[in-house]
């Protein structure tokens, strides 16, 4: 037997392939059920046992050889097979397969806004989008059974209706004047809802930037050369602004304002409804008693505010009509947008 063990070893030593095929050639005459190596594994038993260990070792030795040398021989074939293509050009610019992805534009004008208010010193603050009853609305002067509570159709979260589903981003401002102390300068991005029928022009869930600026001295005049710095920012140099008195309950003196149209630029079109001018925002003077309900002396601070919404002026820059665009991720209308990001 170990004669046989030594003319297999001396064999497979010298072993050389040609062709692929050859090495499964091998592995059968060697390794397989019925091959040579196999068959002396089997032999083993009948091995006196003073012999067993010796024999065995040297047995385990060929098996062992045998292994490793058929995968030497089928390991340089496999080699040669995939790197001896001189077919293949490594220089070849990949081809495009993989779509590259845009940034959703309502992140982009989120950004933008971001970038704009935060070069004239305003932080960025969040809240959060399930609030309760108080910063949502009491503490902005719109008690229970206050009319203005109709004008922001809300949904209720149904295990405590307490609790809702935030309205607006003013709720931010409560939160960040109960927590800090004047000065204040903050922006609030975010995402509020409203129980409205989805249409072209309104939706259930969409996105605001709150404003405040909170000081001893902060007049009416700073809260306009501050929109009048930010409409110029983000619809260009020319841009006109226009305040209109108006109403909100956190606000005293209250305004929304309008820009002069970018479609037109103030000559008449259907997205001004022939009127020159757009509506972007709502602001005023943060009410005294607003000041008060979160724990600042009104008699020592003033502030501005301001509230926007992201879709309206994504709508204006970017010329889109449905509001419902921004939610049905069509990706068509998405990769639009690759390149708009400053
Ligand atoms: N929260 C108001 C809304 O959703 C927008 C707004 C108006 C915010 C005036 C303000 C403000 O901070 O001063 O309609």
């Amino acid at each position: 037997m170990l004669e046989k063990i030594n003319t297999l070893i001396e064999e497979l030593e010298q072993l050389t392939a040609e062709k692929k095929e050859q090495v499964e050639e091998y592995r059968i005459r060697f390794l397989s059920k019925k091959g040579a190596i196999t068959a002396l594994f089997d032999d083993f038993k009948s091995v006196p046992n003073d012999m067993k260990k010796e024999m065995g070792q040297r047995l385990n030795e060929l098996r062992d050889l045998a292994k490793n040398k058929i995968n030497d021989l089928k390991e340089k074939f496999e080699e040669a097979e995939t790197s001896g293509d001189n077919t293949l050009d490594l220089t070849t610019p990949p081809l495009p397969y993989v779509q590259v992805g845009s940034r959703h534009p309502l992140s982009i004008v989120k950004n933008e806004i971001i970038s704009i208010f935060s070069k004239i010193g305003f932080t960025i603050s969040e809240g959060r989008e399930i609030e309760d009853d108080w910063h949502n609305f009491t503490a902005l002067n719109t008690p229970e059974n206050h009319p203005a509570r109709d004008m922001q159709d809300t949904f209720y979260v149904s295990l405590n209706p307490e609790m809702v589903l935030r309205t607006q981003t003013s709720s931010v401002q409560v939160h960040i004047m109960e927590k800090q102390t004047p000065p204040i300068r903050t922006i609030s991005p975010g995402r509020v809802y409203r129980n409205e029928a989805i249409s072209a022009r309104a939706h259930c869930q969409f996105h605001q930037v709150e404003g405040l600026y909170i000081d001893e001295k902060v007049s009416f005049a700073d809260l306009k050369q501050t929109l009048l710095y930010f409409a110029r920012e983000m619809f260009g140099e020319d841009t006109k602004i226009r305040l209109r008195p108006s109403y909100f309950p956190f606000t005293e003196p209250s305004a929304e304002m309008d820009i002069s149209c970018t479609i037109c630029k103030g000559a008449g079109c259907n997205v001004c409804k022939y009127t020159g001018w757009v509506e972007i925002l709502g602001c005023g003077m943060v009410d005294p008693q607003v000041l008060e309900n979160c724990k600042i002396d009104s008699t020592k601070f003033k502030g501005f505010a301001f509230g926007m919404g992201i879709e309206r002026i994504t709508m204006l820059k970017y010329q889109m009509k449905d509001l419902r665009l921004f939610f049905e991720n069509d990706v068509r209308v998405l990769k639009q947008f690759t390149a708009a990001e400053k």
